[in-house]
């Protein structure tokens, strides 16, 4: 990304800096990070490692699972010099009832970091405002924010440009990925359309504020449940599981609920001829996306995969280095 798109340096986030939704953060932070992601991938593919974070010690706590998320963290610290500690909250006294509080004051006795993937924002906050150190949200029922961090660079890698872009997504929009997605497209000048079934709308207070704030940087924020309405002339189509983790009761009911939102082919002949097809993984083939879609040539969901490791690397630099 070339480097005038962020006029500015980052500016310091106010306080302590933490990465908790992309809400937080204005147009001008989201852009420095993207630029700072790219100059960093570009450095690894050279084989240039830069050690930005030596002796820095990352702690993560996971109370669901994970792949990505703990595997590019993992491997982000290591590439800038530091270390990262894999904490399962099964494995320690958090698990057996130890509160969050008393956890987060711990913890910041040892690391200098924390990144967290938990159930309820609300105690994602209480980490944040106990903890002394950085806390970066791995993921919350509500928001999924380094996630939506490397779609925007992935975005900006196939379409080389965010202005004037639509993004469709569709399925399940009180969701952790629609919800930061439409925090990121706002910021960075993209229309993003929703399509879910009743009852299954965004959160009605970031839906409230993203169409707020994008009426006033001159981009669209909808919702409708005609999934053919909201793919027309779609740039990017985005989907996500129609059940999240913590949602497995759930699984069979929404199936049913879903169906008429899955994205496939003949749905997505409604958007442009040059879409881009994102899912932030794990997919499941046959339910919220047809494989011909997923596997198909406009997809880019590995390159997305891979860029939670770029678009992390910037977010640690920022939050951990000095
Ligand atoms: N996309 C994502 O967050 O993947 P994991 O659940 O594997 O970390
Ligand atoms: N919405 C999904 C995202 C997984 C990365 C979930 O919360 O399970």
């Amino acid at each position: 990304m070339a480097s005038t798109l962020s006029k500015q340096k980052a500016r310091p986030m106010l306080g302590k800096k933490d990465f908790l939704a992309l809400g937080d953060l204005s147009s001008t932070d989201i852009m420095a990070l993207l630029d700072e992601a790219v100059r960093l991938k570009k450095q690894t593919k050279l084989g240039i490692q830069e050690p930005h974070l030596q002796g820095k010690v990352l702690g993560m706590i996971f109370e669901k699972a994970s792949t990505r998320t703990r595997v590019s963290f993992e491997v982000g610290m290591l590439q800038l010099g530091g270390q990262a500690i894999f904490l399962s909250s099964n494995d320690i006294q958090l698990g057996r009832g130890e509160s969050t509080i008393d956890t987060a004051k711990v913890l910041s006795r040892y690391v200098d970091g924390l990144m967290i993937r938990t159930f309820s924002h609300d105690m994602m906050e209480t980490y944040a405002k106990h903890a002394s150190i950085p806390v970066i949200n791995g993921l919350t029922d509500l928001h999924h924010p380094t996630q939506v961090l490397a779609d925007l660079l992935t975005i900006y890698e196939h379409k080389g440009k965010f202005k004037g872009l639509k993004l469709a997504y569709i399925g399940d929009g009180n969701n952790n990925m629609c919800h930061s997605l439409m925090e990121g497209a706002v910021k960075v000048g993209m229309d993003i359309h929703v399509a879910c079934p009743p009852g299954y709308g965004p959160n009605p207070g970031i839906f409230q504020q993203m169409t707020h704030e994008a009426k006033e940087n001159g981009t669209t924020v909808e919702c409708s449940q005609d999934p053919f309405e909201v793919m027309a002339g779609a740039d990017i189509v985005v989907t996500d599981v129609w059940a999240s983790m913590g949602q497995e009761d759930e699984n069979e009911q929404r199936k049913k609920i879903f169906t008429p939102y899955q994205v496939n082919e003949r749905l997505c002949q409604q958007a442009k001829a040059d879409f881009t097809f994102l899912h932030c993984l794990p997919a499941h083939r046959g339910e919220e996306v047809t494989a011909g879609i997923i596997d198909g040539p406009h997809s880019v969901v590995f390159d997305e995969a891979e860029n939670r490791l770029h678009a992390q690397k910037a977010l640690l630099k920022l939050l951990l280095g000095e």
